[in-house]
């Protein structure tokens, strides 16, 4: 870590020993006025309460992070141009070396970072039901909602996979008020073993970052990571990858968001953006209608006997793409292995018992508030779809009629890996939201994004949320 870096995290952890105007500065993200500010705020009538959360929403709007390359070319970014990633000057995106950026082994400091005084570390105990529900809390209430009150992710206590093999408990690091233990941050990191280009790299997948609404745009997110990245420096590995819809520096490859409506009536009355926007409800439902069965021979759910088998049809696919998970069989098993409301996984079954095709697909729920009639939304979001017999399209179709059969409202993919072979033909259309791929401390050429493929949890948000925004990209 150079000096500027660490005067950084001083600077951003209420560590200063400096002057009385720069301690000030340096307890940025601490909300100002009495000790306990959530309390003071949760003190306030709800519609008070809300009436200020939508001021902060402007605002925060207003200072949004850049959308383009070409506005984060001009951006200062003030935590991430410290950080081991590369540059947006026009070097950093054009890499053609392979590599980390800097020796992370040399110095990774023993303590933690220091957080403003009122606030601790807590490492998250998931197996514990209580934590794990409120950690669901901060989730279901902070990590997503739309302008309008509208629509509020859903998340499950079984949706938060956040133990795959070889997990780490210190890495479910979470920051809460001291005065009544409340949770106010969190962030994740799970093992993972990814293709990088040629390189097997061993390194970490960063999930699930979120920052308490009433303490947003005061930097805990620097102190977040920072401390993150100092615990899975400690076990050894100093590389991670990451997704955000935010322009950061610099993005590895980028996607874009597709929708494909299964229940068109249900978008239109709830003003989904997987609706057509140009189409009566009449035409859109017949636009949309899908076969009643499914046509490809062999099409069945996954059981823990295909394991093997959807392993095996994974890795063949693999040489396709230049970022790739490489997945152990136990690690089939937690990310792939059908799971009531979480993950459903259908393999296609060849006449001699192997398997040349596999298909899975998330469940998202949200729910919708101050609705009439309708209270949640079930989107199903596209994992991985691989076949070397099927069609891609029919298999696609197939997993389509399956989906609606099962109650779902919308389906969504991105367009990596040969995806883009399929979502026109299916009907899919693209929303103007786009994912961005991230490494940690590794330098390389950028991909396109058909060279992706998809990491082993997609995304949590309801992306429909972005696009109410009025973000373009
Ligand atoms: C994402 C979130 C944690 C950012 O919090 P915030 O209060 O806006 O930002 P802070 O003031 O704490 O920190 C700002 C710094 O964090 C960086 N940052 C913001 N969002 C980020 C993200 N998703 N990933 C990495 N860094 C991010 C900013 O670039 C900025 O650093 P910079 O000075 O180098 O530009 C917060 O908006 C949140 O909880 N959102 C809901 C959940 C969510 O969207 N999580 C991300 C999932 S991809």
């Amino acid at each position: 870590m150079s000096s500027s870096d660490r005067k950084m995290t001083e600077d951003e952890t209420g560590d200063l020993k400096g002057s009385k105007k720069k301690q000030k500065k340096g307890d940025g993200w601490r909300s100002e006025g009495p000790k306990d500010p959530i309390a003071m705020l949760n003190s306030l009538p709800e519609k008070k309460q809300q009436e200020i959360q939508r001021a902060l929403h402007l605002f925060s709007l207003g200072q949004g992070l850049p959308r383009t390359l070409q506005q984060a070319r001009k951006h200062k970014y003030q935590f991430w141009e410290t950080q081991p990633v590369p540059r947006l000057d026009g070097t950093g995106d054009g890499a053609v070396t392979h590599g980390p950026i800097t020796d992370g082994e040399v110095s990774v400091r023993e303590e933690p970072y220091s957080l403003p005084k009122g606030f601790s570390w807590d490492t998250l105990d998931l197996s514990n039901p209580t934590v794990l529900k409120e950690l669901c809390g901060l989730l279901n209430e902070n990590y997503m909602e739309d302008d309008d009150n509208t629509i509020r992710f859903d998340f499950s206590l079984e949706y938060l996979a956040l133990k795959p093999p070889n997990w780490v408990d210190q890495w479910h690091c979470g920051v809460r008020v001291d005065s009544n233990q409340k949770l106010v941050g969190f962030i994740a990191a799970v093992p993972a073993d990814i293709l990088i280009y040629e390189t097997e790299k061993r390194l970490v997948q960063v999930k699930l970052l979120c920052v308490h609404k009433k303490l947003r745009l005061k930097r805990m997110t620097p102190v977040l990571i920072r401390e993150l990245t100092r615990r899975v420096n400690r076990q050894g590995l100093y590389q991670a990858v990451y997704t955000t819809v935010n322009m950061l520096p610099t993005p590895l490859s980028s996607c874009r968001y597709w929708n494909r409506s299964l229940n068109p009536r249900k978008l239109i009355e709830v003003n989904h953006p997987g609706a057509m926007q140009n189409m009566n409800l009449r035409r859109a439902v017949k636009f949309n209608r899908l076969p009643e069965v499914t046509k490809t021979p062999g099409l069945r759910p996954a059981t823990n006997e295909d394991l093997a088998g959807i392993q095996s049809v994974l890795q063949e696919s693999l040489c396709n793409f230049d970022l790739s998970p490489l997945m152990s069989l136990q690690e089939v098993e937690h990310w792939l292995l059908p799971r009531k409301n979480v993950i459903d996984t259908y393999v296609v079954e060849g006449n001699d018992g192997t398997l040349t095709g596999v298909v899975s697909f998330y469940s998202i729920f949200s729910r919708v508030l101050n609705h009439p009639v309708h209270t949640g939304l079930r989107a199903a979001h596209l994992l991985y779809i691989a076949s070397t017999a099927t069609d891609l399209a029919d298999l696609m179709e197939d997993t389509l009629v399956l989906a609606k059969s099962k109650g779902f409202d919308v389906f969504s993919a991105f367009d990596v890996m040969d995806n883009c072979s399929f979502l026109e033909k299916l009907k899919f259309s693209v929303s103007d939201v786009s994912l961005h791929y991230y490494l940690y401390n590794w330098m390389c050429p950028t991909m396109s994004s058909d060279k992706v493929m998809n990491l082993p949890l997609p995304v949590f948000k309801d992306l429909h949320t972005e696009k109410k925004k009025g973000f373009s990209y």
